[in-house]
């Protein structure tokens, strides 16, 4: 982990919130400069996975300006469908053969057009007698990267660090958990368009990917099955009284779309379990689709898991003069993937 270069602000766009993080390092470690977060307005995120970026980029700068935030150097992270890592083993090559062989490579391993994707590889440490080699794959889709570039660069940013949210996950792990022991085990953030997993072995990602299920897969089922505007479903959804939704029947659209997604984390899960053969440990539960009331143990139930939920800010220094303790619970869940990026240095590989 680089701790050398100017600090960069972590700019977590998310689906329902921007979260933006700033991280120094001194003497102990790393240490809280700066957090503020804002909900996007509805028609942030257009149909599908298209997103409004002029209004996207004005809530930016109306967050920069708010908080008279003067470091405009950044770390965004990529995230969604079009984003995947996979941890491959390769017989051993020099590295320019496997600068060439690896788009073809990736093709075959992650479901993505090499012509529209950008590709990227890390070497993993084997032993020098071993004849493979390990590499954690990356694919992202070159459109969705440049439509992120876009709504910083009008925002009035510097991009100056493009990694994927998935991996920033990982780098947040790496400065709270760890030292902690290293089962494999499953980082899973639900946020409200998607839900990231990504699977450590010996506290490095070995899979990660992400489901197209989160907060706002309930609250447009409130707002169908309820008959409520989606403002009203968002309120039901966290267990505000809004009069006219059936408490019974809101509970069980809620079970239901646990469950749904309960079910698809399994199966990842699963295929991990048989592609690696090793078993998940535990789960370190982030994100804000994931404060439902008793989702973590429904999740630990329906997986036979423990889950614990991830505190970002665990190994972080944080002056309570500076930050409120209310600022910090209400962070917590949110920012694991902004602190990711906060970490991350000018001049690190992108
Ligand atoms: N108390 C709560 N109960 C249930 N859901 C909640 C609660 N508080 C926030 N949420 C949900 O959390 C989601 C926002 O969390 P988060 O900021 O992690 O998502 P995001 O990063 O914006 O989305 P994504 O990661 O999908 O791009 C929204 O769907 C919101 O409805
Ligand atoms: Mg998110």
């Amino acid at each position: 982990m680089a701790s050398h270069g100017p600090d960069l602000v972590g700019l977590d766009i998310g689906a329902d919130t921007i979260k933006l993080v700033e991280l120094g390092f001194g003497y102990h470690g790393f240490y809280l400069k700066m957090l503020e977060a804002a909900s996007l307005s509805a028609g942030a995120i257009l149909d599908g996975d298209r997103l409004n970026t002029e209004l996207i980029a004005d809530s930016i700068r109306k967050l920069f300006q708010e908080h008279n935030i003067k470091n405009k150097k950044v770390a965004v992270g990529v995230s969604g469908s079009s984003v995947a890592v996979k941890l491959i083993q390769l017989p051993k090559v020099p590295k320019d053969e496997l600068d060439e062989i690896i788009p073809w490579e990736a093709e075959q391993y992650l479901p993505f057009d090499p012509g529209k994707s950008f590709i990227d590889y890390q070497i993993l440490p084997t032993s020098p007698e071993e004849k493979t080699m390990n590499l954690l794959l990356a694919a992202c889709s070159r459109e969705k990267v440049n439509e992120l570039l876009q709504i910083v660069q009008k925002a009035g940013l510097y991009p100056a660090v493009v990694d994927l949210a998935l991996l920033a996950l990982e780098n947040q792990y790496e400065i709270n958990y760890h030292l902690e022991n290293h089962k494999p085990m499953a980082l899973i953030d639900i946020g409200a368009g998607q839900t990231s997993i990504n699977f450590l072995i010996n506290g490095s990602t070995a899979l990660a990917g992400a489901l197209p299920l989160g907060g706002n897969t309930y609250t447009s089922a409130i707002s169908e099955r309820l008959g409520l505007s989606l403002e009203r479903a968002e309120m039901a959804k966290r267990g505000r009284s809004i009069g006219k939704a059936n408490p019974k029947a809101l509970r069980q659209i809620l079970i239901n779309v646990s469950l749904e997604l309960i079910h698809k984390i399994k199966q990842y899960i699963k295929s991990f379990s048989a592609t690696h053969q090793t078993e998940v440990s535990r789960i370190l539960l982030s994100g804000g689709g994931g404060l439902l009331r008793g989702f973590d143990h429904l999740l630990s139930e329906g997986l036979g898991l423990p889950v614990e939920r991830t505190n970002p800010f665990k190994e972080i220094a944080v002056d309570n003069k500076k930050f409120t303790l209310e600022q910090i619970s209400y962070m917590t869940p949110l920012a694991a993937v902004g602190v990711g990026l906060a970490t991350r240095r000018l001049g690190d590989k992108s």
